[in-house]
């Protein structure tokens, strides 16, 4: 039997309630959390998006009786008298903790099946039933919180970009293919049989159009589609704050993203440290390993092809003559570390596809210990540490083999040790720009230089000569911002001259006739008078996810999906309707 709402409207949310309110006549409405019956005593802890109010029941008999009748998750309505808690009953987690309700009215207004998980953050439950039950997982505390973050950080992000002169623009998503490096999600198009819509991958094209349409500066807070191997940073669909300015340099572009970093973090209470640091591509590739380096726990790779030229220690020797190098990672306390911890790093490596790992040390009384001291000889052993180590108590891991792919390992073992040892404080904040990015990658499957970024993207001035001579050389005005070791934006100077941008097409292998088919009514725009422009787009879940401290974007999505791109709440994706799929001029399955 459930009870109407009938004229009763809330006085307080769950989360109002403090000593002030004491004696006050309130009606709360929320879901029953939890339910404590003592006999002539019920105490109900009643819950909505703003907090928890302990409601208690007693004397009245049949008050009590309701009371106790309640079950978790019902929706009920409460009317009562606050009062205050005795002071040994007080719960200082609670911002209401000083105060409860007595009830005189508790009506049910919806009963609800018994849940599969209790609504708690600290319960544990599997993410494949959360995600099947999202409406009860997004009244945890934890999620609520994270979609509020992400209002909050969505609202300053429009108020900057509004106070920077920024225009809030829409494009389509029923659209044709940019080619972002994914797959694209095609909608086959009713009234024109074999024909097909793309979901954007982003915005990128209709961007650059806006900025040949004179619309100076815009942004878009915008869905994207994307096709790909999912991870826990990476969705099918996500959200790009999607920003776009002409007359860019990448000096412009930095001066206004930074700045709106340091408004987003203070969403958080956080400030953040402007200018951000630059980093190299190559330097992050070498030094981290990785394009997106984590810069919070330092442990720089170094090189020792210096040391080692020419040593007694043949691995090392050989591999510097054939055109390789040695590289060291110092691990900090590490010289205190077990045998049996140094051969699980060893193990590490190996499975991470090096080489085995070469260690050197030094000894409590500063002597020098090392895998190699009796075939590298003290002396060179002694120099590497010099070299490579800043601290006694670091101990030196080397590697040997080809630069790049010694870098990647040993900047694995780097996050990995990092990781396990603590040093890579939840609470610090290292944002950088990965800056001169090569233009493009050889792709050995498809035969041809593919565009790191995407095909817009303008070469460095000074290297746009060995477009056609020396591809591999040439770099690009693209730069990605970093934090913490995930990637949270991207960009780049575009081209703006269309012969430029088709000689770019051309050294990628891409047709006259291709280009015209794919990004014709673009090249056609760019003779326009094209203004030179540049942008970059910033993954909302990823940077609300490092606001949240959360390691998933899962997390601050509402309607995620899995791994395996499917919505387990709604069951999509879904078979069709054989009719529909005719209607649509598909071949319906056998
Ligand atoms: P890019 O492909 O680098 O650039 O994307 C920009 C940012 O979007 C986020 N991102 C994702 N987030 C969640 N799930 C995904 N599958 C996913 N893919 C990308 C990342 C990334 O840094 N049009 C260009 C931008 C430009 O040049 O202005 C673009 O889309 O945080």
């Amino acid at each position: 039997m459930v009870d109407k709402l009938g004229e009763l409207t809330r006085t307080h949310t769950c989360g109002d309630l403090r000593v002030g309110d004491v004696a006050r006549d309130v009606v709360l409405l929320g879901w029953v959390h939890r339910v404590r019956d003592f006999g002539a005593l019920v105490f109900v802890d009643v819950r909505d998006r703003y907090g928890l109010t302990q409601i208690v029941a007693r004397d009245d008999q049949t008050l009590v009786g309701s009371a106790k009748r309640l079950r978790p998750e019902f929706v009920v309505a409460v009317l009562g008298r606050v009062e205050r808690r005795a002071p040994d009953t007080v719960n200082p987690k609670l911002a209401t903790g000083e105060v409860e309700v007595m009830a005189t009215e508790i009506r049910v207004l919806s009963e609800a099946k018994n849940p599969p998980f209790q609504i708690a953050d600290e319960t544990p439950v599997s993410e494949d039933t959360r995600l099947r039950y999202r409406y009860l997982d997004l009244r945890r505390s934890r999620m609520q919180a994270n979609l509020e973050l992400r209002h909050r950080v969505t609202l300053a992000v429009r108020k900057y970009l509004d106070s920077q002169r920024f225009l809030e623009i829409e494009t389509p998503i029923l659209t044709k293919s940019t080619p972002e490096g994914a797959r694209d999600y095609l909608v086959p198009s009713r009234v024109h049989a074999g024909s097909f819509y793309a979901l954007p991958q982003s915005p990128q094209i209709f961007k650059q159009i806006l900025m040949i349409a004179g619309m100076d500066r815009y942004f878009q807070i915008v869905r994207c589609f994307r096709d790909e191997d999912l991870r826990a940073d990476r969705q099918p669909e996500f959200t790009q704050v999607d920003i776009e300015m002409s007359f860019a340099t990448q000096e412009l572009v930095f001066g206004l993203m930074e700045p709106f970093v340091q408004t987003v973090f203070r969403e958080i209470g956080r400030e953040i440290a402007a200018p951000f640091r630059r980093v190299p591509y190559d330097e992050a590739m070498n030094r981290y390993g990785s394009d997106k380096p984590d810069l919070r726990c330092g442990m720089p790779i170094e090189d020792l092809a210096e040391v080692f030229r020419g040593s007694s220690f043949d691995v090392f020797r050989e591999a510097i003559e054939s055109g390789g190098t040695v590289r060291a990672l110092a691990v900090p306390r590490g010289a205190a570390y077990s045998r049996k911890q140094v051969d699980d790093l060893n193990e590490q490596a190996r499975q991470l596809g090096g080489t085995g790992l070469v260690w050197a040390r030094y000894s409590p009384d500063a002597h020098v210990q090392s895998s190699i001291l009796k075939t590298a000889g003290e002396p060179t052993v002694r120099a590497a540490l010099e070299r490579a180590a800043g601290e006694k108590t670091d101990l030196l891991l080397m590697a040997a083999g080809e630069p790049l792919a010694i870098s990647r390992v040993l900047g694995q073992l780097r996050l990995a040790i990092a990781r396990k040892d603590g040093l890579l404080d939840a609470n610090r904040y290292e944002p950088a720009w990965v800056v001169d990015f090569p233009l493009l990658e050889w792709d050995a499957g498809e035969g041809r230089f593919v565009s790191m970024h995407h095909p817009f993207t303008s070469p460095i001035d000074e290297d746009v000569g060995k477009l056609e001579i020396d591809p591999a050389s040439v770099r690009a005005k693209a730069y990605d911002l970093v934090l913490n070791g995930t990637e949270i934006a991207g960009g780049s100077i575009r081209i703006h001259a269309p012969e430029l941008q088709r000689r770019i097409f051309r050294v990628l292998k891409i047709s006259d006739e291709e280009a015209r088919l794919r990004f014709g009514f673009f090249l056609e725009a760019l003779e326009y008078g094209t203004p030179p422009h540049g942008g970059l787009a910033i993954g909302l879940d990823r940077l609300v996810m490092i606001l949240a401290g959360e390691s998933s974007i899962r997390e601050v999505i509402a309607f995620p999906k899995t791994a395996a791109a499917v919505d387990l709440m709604a069951g999509a994706p879904s078979k069709v309707d054989r009719r529909q799929l005719v209607e649509l001029h598909l071949r319906p399955e056998a």
